[in-house]
């Protein structure tokens, strides 16, 4: 695809892209998104070709080469397959269409991570991507469940549909039954496998296109002219694809953007990411459909992206992406008003301000220092640790983002420390660790061990390797005796004091000072609950 008319690819000086961010009504052209998946589905690949075919990685090797020759997109893709595109940041700015697009990864593993669930809090839309011949599979479900929490509206990619895969009237059945979905299809894949010829757009009274492959692309005025085409009904591949395509139209409800929105129904592209198949018709539909920034929750009231006051949130904080320095990069979604570097903002948590000196976007592998940024954009704050996961940050109300939890841990181990001249290293270590969300750090009452509590087993892995490579502080985490950990909380301080005085032995603080209580078992934690009826033991926390 020629992108050369779009407003980022035609100023490499980037005045076009700064009159994007100017408008003042700049968040309605945010479209900020995740893609969910199981491992292997093809999310990497899309990632690749949806930066590819809106132009974004030829706009990173602008960015990197400012001010020297510019480079075709033939050369530029050349050095990028030789590389191979390793995406390493967590968000990446594109832009498509006039608008800018914000894809948050999510994280690929397989065990289920705060850090995944967290994304999903700072999205305004999802795309789904199924592999054609396995369906729906567990992760990609789990993290269905997330979104549907928030009702996040969901557009499905069923991938790899050049290979043998399942019949697709049998996959959007799948997607109805498994998931309570109505399902929309905007393109329909002519044959699959050795027989794959592409796919045809769909959706509308329009003109469709029959894509073959990134470059081949035919139009037809309607689609009743491409079912009618030539030879296609008589056609080995094409007649049963159509056959099978009047079934979809007859019997599936076509799109309903209401339904979308509310999270009741997704709309399907059948596609092949590998060959670039399908990925144009999922930035269009993602302009199309997808919504701009939503209210985001909040307390003591919701704030709504067109609000003048700027204000953000911590979503996640990465620590050494850069191994030559130690940096620590907090990601900020913001969610009113129009920010411009060099502003001050309030952090809410410690009531302090900071200067915003070097706000960050990304595009693709690059960063690059932005002037202003509105609702919808994620941008990279570098800081020292102050900010936190959670955290909200505005420019001066106090309002305190909300439903972004920490979850109760169900794994807690003790830490211990063969090297007993590193207690400093470790403490600074665990609360930068802690910060980011990797886990959850508590102090006993009675002890001095650290104890740390993490929701997924993977997490422990990450923890000790982190601990070792990067902070030179090697551990070994045992048991702690304790199975489960629950926040507590009365409505009358005194019920709380005469809870913690009786359980000194099983009670913790979190890195908040909050009082958490250790049970060895199950059995245990029910036990508390009937004998102390006033206390409220609380499985989330919102953070802050
Ligand atoms: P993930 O991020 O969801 O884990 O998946 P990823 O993109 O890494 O893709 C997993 C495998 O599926 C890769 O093959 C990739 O090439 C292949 N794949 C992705 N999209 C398509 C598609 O549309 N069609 C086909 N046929 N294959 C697809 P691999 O063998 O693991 O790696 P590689 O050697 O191909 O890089």
């Amino acid at each position: 695809m020629d992108t050369s008319d779009t407003s980022l690819a035609s100023s490499p000086d980037g005045s076009a892209k700064d009159a994007l961010f100017d408008a003042a009504t700049g968040h309605s052209r945010r479209r900020t998104f995740a893609i969910i998946s199981h491992p292997d589905a093809g999310k990497t690949t899309l990632t690749e070709k949806l930066l590819l075919e809106s132009g974004a990685i030829r706009l990173a090797g602008q960015v990197k080469e400012r001010g020297e020759r510019r480079r075709t997109r033939s050369d530029w893709m050349e050095i990028e397959q030789k590389r191979g595109i390793s995406i390493s940041s967590s968000v990446m700015t594109f832009e498509y269409n006039g608008l800018i697009l914000n894809l948050l990864d999510t994280p690929g593993h397989a065990d289920f991570s705060e850090d995944t669930y967290r994304t999903l809090t700072a999205v305004d839309s999802a795309i789904m991507v199924i592999d054609a011949a396995k369906g729906i599979e567990a992760q990609t479900r789990k993290l269905f469940e997330v979104c549907r929490l928030r009702d996040i509206p969901i557009i499905t990619f069923v991938n790899k549909i050049d290979r043998e895969g399942r019949d697709p009237l049998e996959i959007l059945d799948e997607i109805i039954e498994a998931l309570a979905l109505d399902v929309a299809p905007l393109t329909w894949p002519l044959g699959m496998g050795t027989d794959f010829k592409g796919i045809v757009s769909v959706s509308g009274d329009g003109p469709v296109a029959m894509t073959t492959n990134a470059r081949s692309r035919k139009e037809f005025d309607s689609l009743d002219d491409f079912m009618m085409g030539s030879g296609h009904l008589e056609d080995r591949v094409l007649g049963p694809a159509i056959e099978a395509l009047e079934i979809a139209r007859s019997s599936l409800p076509s799109f309903d953007l209401k339904s979308y929105r509310e999270g009741h129904m997704t709309p399907v592209v059948f596609g092949s990411a590998m060959r670039e198949v399908g990925v144009r018709d999922l930035l269009d539909a993602i302009c199309a459909f997808a919504p701009p920034p939503l209210p985001q929750p909040a307390e003591p009231k919701p704030i709504e992206p067109a609000a003048s006051e700027v204000s953000g949130f911590v979503l996640k904080i990465q620590a050494n992406m850069d191994p030559n320095h130690r940096d620590r990069v907090a990601f900020v979604r913001l969610t009113s008003g129009v920010f411009k570097r060099g502003m001050k903002l309030k952090n809410v948590r410690t009531g302090k301000d900071m200067k915003i000196a070097a706000p960050m976007f990304f595009f693709a592998r690059e960063r690059e220092v932005i002037e202003e940024a509105v609702a919808g954009d994620i941008v990279g704050i570098p800081n020292h640790g102050t900010l936190s996961v959670g955290d909200t940050l505005t420019e001066g109300s106090d309002i305190s983002v909300t439903g972004i939890p920490s979850f109760a841990p169900e794994l807690i181990r003790r830490v211990r420390l063969p090297d007993t001249m590193k207690t400093k290293q470790l403490a600074r270590a665990l609360s930068d660790l802690a910060e980011e969300g990797v886990t959850q750090v508590f102090r006993p009452m009675i002890g001095s061990a650290w104890l740390v509590g993490v929701v997924g087993a993977l997490q422990l892995d990450v923890l000790t390797s982190r601990l070792d490579v990067e902070y030179n502080v090697p551990v070994a985490l045992e048991s702690a005796g304790f199975e489960t950990a629950r926040w507590v909380a009365a409505d009358d301080p005194a019920d709380l004091t005469r809870f913690i005085e009786s359980n000194r032995g099983a009670m913790a603080l979190d890195r908040s000072e909050r009082p958490v209580f250790l049970a060895r078992n199950s059995w245990e934690l029910s036990y508390a609950q009937k004998t102390y009826p006033a206390i409220h033991f609380l499985t989330t926390r919102n953070r802050g």
